[in-house]
């Protein structure tokens, strides 16, 4: 007994979908393999909770593929799995010995690192966009590495500030250099942002680092250093990166560039409602203004300023909750893949 597996998706949960998507996929399936019907002994079925509209086994039997038995099954919900998807196991006896070929079409492909080739997501935009909420769940589902850059500016702006250093003087700047020691680690998915062996992911986060960080991340003696451990990681393992310059400057290859944006109160009262949520008292309109300043100083600087890459894709999240803002980006991600 020989098994061949096989996974697609579908973006919507209805009959047309489910048929044709079962069809791509035993057809590639028995194509690949130069199966002959003779040689199936069965076929398995299974789909994820969000699949209700069609039995795909009725599908597989309605396009031709009705000479072995048929079964389908529903999959244990898993939190981060892959949405709208049907797998698939196909029980042979093969007539001469040959390597199989399993096949991953669409979304399933990104689940399976041994097959699916490196790809970044490149997510850029102004404080508050949300762009950070939409990479964390994009990298959940993916089931790939969510790279925070503005951690790193941030982190570099926390060692300027308990040196004493003047963040907006290139020169004392870069006189901390030797001293710089900027690291991410990941544990149990999720990024850890150090300073030499100091984790300082949460005193990162403080409304005093934001402009600091703008203003360092300005210096090109910092990007240099910070946009080259980027693209080291980048270029290892498939990851989602957020943050001002990914898609022009550090992945101007990115396979998937989005432009994340929002009105700039919005943003403001997103990251009002963020402080106060973690303690931080801070007044609306100060903050507001601070945002405003980031945005230009962020925008305006002359070396690698943040800009909308031509190829990137604009969302405007003004009035998206997140769930639709990634249904957005996944939809183009899907229709790329
Ligand atoms: O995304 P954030 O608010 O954590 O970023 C903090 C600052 O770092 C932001 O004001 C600009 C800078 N930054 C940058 O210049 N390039 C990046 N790729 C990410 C952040």
């Amino acid at each position: 007994m020989t098994i061949i597996r096989g996974a697609t998706t579908i973006e919507k949960d209805c009959k047309e979908e489910i048929s044709s998507a079962v069809k791509n996929l035993l057809d590639e399936i028995f194509s690949l393999n130069k199966l002959a019907k003779n040689e199936v002994k069965g076929l398995l079925f299974s789909l994820t909770t969000d699949i209700h509209a069609y039995h795909p086994a009725k599908a597989a039997r309605e396009c031709g593929y009705d000479f072995a038995p048929l079964f389908a099954a529903i999959e244990p919900e898993i939190i981060g799995g892959l949405q709208l998807c049907i797998r698939l196991m196909l029980f042979t006896e093969l007539e001469n010995d040959r390597n199989v070929k399993h096949v991953y079409q669409k979304g399933a492909k990104v689940l399976r690192k041994d097959i699916s080739e490196i790809f970044n997501i490149a997510l850029d935009g102004p404080a508050g966009s949300g762009k950070s909420t939409v990479a964390k769940s994009l990298a959940k589902d993916y089931n790939i590495l969510y790279l925070d850059t503005g951690a790193m500016y941030r982190a570099c702006a926390l060692k300027a500030l308990r040196l004493g250093v003047d963040t907006k003087d290139g020169e004392a700047v870069k006189a901390i250099l030797p001293e710089l020691d900027v690291k991410v680690e990941y544990k149990d998915g999720a990024q850890r942002t150090l300073l030499g062996e100091e984790d300082v992911s949460q005193k990162i986060r403080e409304n005093a680092v934001s402009m600091a960080a703008s203003n360092i991340s300005a210096h090109p003696v910092i990007r240099v250093k910070m946009v080259e451990m980027q693209r080291e990681i980048a270029k290892k393992m498939s990851c989602v990166l957020d943050g001002r310059d990914i898609g022009s400057t550090v992945l101007p290859d990115a396979k998937f560039k989005f432009f994340i944006t929002a009105d700039s109160k919005v943003r403001a009262e997103r990251r009002y409602k963020e402080l106060l949520a973690r303690g931080e008292e801070v007044d609306f309109e100060k903050l507001h203004a601070e945002i405003v300043a980031r945005d230009k100083q962020d925008s305006e600087r002359e070396f690698s300023p943040l800009v909308c890459a031509k190829d990137a894709i604009v969302i405007d999240t003004s009035t998206m909750d997140v769930a639709e803002v990634l249904a957005a980006i996944k939809g183009h991600i899907q229709s790329k893949i």
